[in-house]
C-alpha cells in the first residue's frame, strides 16, 4: 500500500480514548501530532479559528475523513491547500466542527428542563439563556417549544451561539428534512411533550418548515468558546455535546466563560456525556440534576 493512503487509513481509524491516544503510535505517531499542530497553527493563523485546543484523538478522526473526501493524500497537503482556498477550508471546518443534532435529542434533559427548571425559572421577571454550540439550531427550537408550552417564552431570551457559519445559516431557516421528522417526534413525545409535534412544523417540499412564531425569541450569532469573551448576565447555559471534544484547557476555558456569564445561582446544563469533576470549576457549581449533568451556580 502506498504510504499517503496508509495515512489516510491510520487517521481515520484513530483510537477515541485519549488514553490511546496518548500511546499513539511510535515515531509515525509523533510525526502525525507534530502535521496536526502545524495544520491547526495554520488554521489559526489565516482564519482565526482556534482548533489547537481540542481533544487529539476525535480530532485526527475527522481529519482523516477529510482528507479522504477531499482527496488529499497527506496532512501537509491538506493544509497546503486550506491556506490557498477560502472554499477547501470551509469543507474542512464541516469536518472539524461536528455539525450534528436532533429535535429534542437526549429527550430526558429536556424532561428535566420542562419538571425541575423550568419552575425555577418562572421566578424570575425575565429570562436569558445562552445555548453554546448549538449547531444547527434543533436544541434552540426544542428549547422554545418547552418554554412556549410551560408558559415562559413570551419572557426569554434565547441566545444560540456556533462557530460554523453553515449551521448558523441553516439555524436561522428553520427547515428539517422530512425524513428526521419520525425521529424528531418521538423524542419530543418522550420528553414530556404536550401537544403533537405537527402543530409545531408544516411540510413542504420533502421538508419540515419551523413555525416562524419559534424564532422570534431566539437569536442565532456566532461566538467561539475558544477566542471570545463572556456573554451578558444570563440565567441558564445549555452546552451540550461540544466540551468533550476539547481538551481540559478549553474545557476550563469554557466553563469559565459560563460562570462569569451566569448570574446568581444561575444553572448550567452539560447532558449525560460531560463532566466537570476534574475541571478546575468542580468546585464552584452544584450539581441540581445529577443524571443529565445539570449544575448551579456556586
Ligand atoms: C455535536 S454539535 C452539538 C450540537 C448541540 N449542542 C447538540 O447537543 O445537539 C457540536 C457543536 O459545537 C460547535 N463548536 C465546536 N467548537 C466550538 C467553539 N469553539 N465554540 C462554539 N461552538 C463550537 C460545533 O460547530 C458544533 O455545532
Amino acid at each position: 500500500m502506498q504510504k499517503s493512503a496508509r495515512l489516510v487509513e491510520s487517521y481515520q481509524a484513530a483510537p477515541t480514548s485519549g488514553m490511546e491516544a496518548a500511546a499513539g503510535d511510535g515515531d509515525n505517531g509523533c510525526h502525525a501530532d507534530s502535521e496536526m499542530h502545524q495544520l491547526m497553527e495554520a488554521i489559526y493563523l489565516q482564519y482565526s479559528y482556534d482548533f489547537r485546543d481540542y481533544s487529539g484523538a476525535s480530532q485526527k478522526r475527522r481529519v482523516g475523513q477529510a482528507l479522504a473526501h477531499l482527496a488529499c493524500p497527506t496532512i501537509p497537503a491538506l493544509q497546503a491547500g486550506v491556506l490557498r482556498d477560502p472554499g477547501m477550508f470551509a469543507q474542512l471546518l464541516q469536518y472539524l466542527t461536528i455539525p450534528v443534532s436532533e429535535m429534542f435529542r437526549d429527550p430526558t434533559f429536556f424532561l428535566a428542563l420542562r419538571q425541575q427548571v423550568i419552575p425555577r425559572l418562572h421566578t424570575y421577571p425575565s429570562v436569558k439563556v445562552w445555548i453554546a454550540g448549538c449547531s444547527t439550531g434543533e436544541e434552540a427550537y426544542s428549547l422554545a417549544i418547552v418554554l412556549k408550552e410551560e408558559g415562559l417564552l413570551e419572557r426569554t431570551q434565547i441566545y444560540a451561539t456556533d462557530i460554523n457559519p453553515h449551521s448558523l445559516d441553516k439555524a436561522r431557516q428553520g427547515i428539517f428534512p422530512l425524513g428526521s421528522i419520525k425521529g424528531h417526534t418521538a423524542n419530543y413525545q418522550k420528553s414530556g411533550g404536550k401537544q403533537a409535534f405537527s402543530d409545531y412544523y408544516c411540510a413542504a417540499y420533502n421538508a419540515a418548515i419551523l413555525d416562524k412564531s419559534l424564532r422570534e425569541n431566539i437569536t442565532f450569532a456566532d461566538h467561539s468558546l475558544a477566542t471570545d469573551s463572556v456573554f451578558s448576565e444570563t440565567q441558564m447555559v445549555l452546552c451540550r455535546n461540544v466540551l468533550i471534544y476539547f481538551n481540559q484547557k478549553l474545557q476550563d476555558r469554557a466553563l469559565g466563560l459560563f460562570h462569569e456569564s451566569l448570574s446568581h445561582r444561575g444553572l448550567l446544563g452539560l447532558g449525560r456525556k460531560e463532566s466537570i469533576d476534574f475541571s478546575d470549576y468542580a468546585t464552584r457549581f452544584e450539581a441540581v440534576i445529577k443524571p443529565e449533568r445539570i449544575f448551579r451556580k456556586l
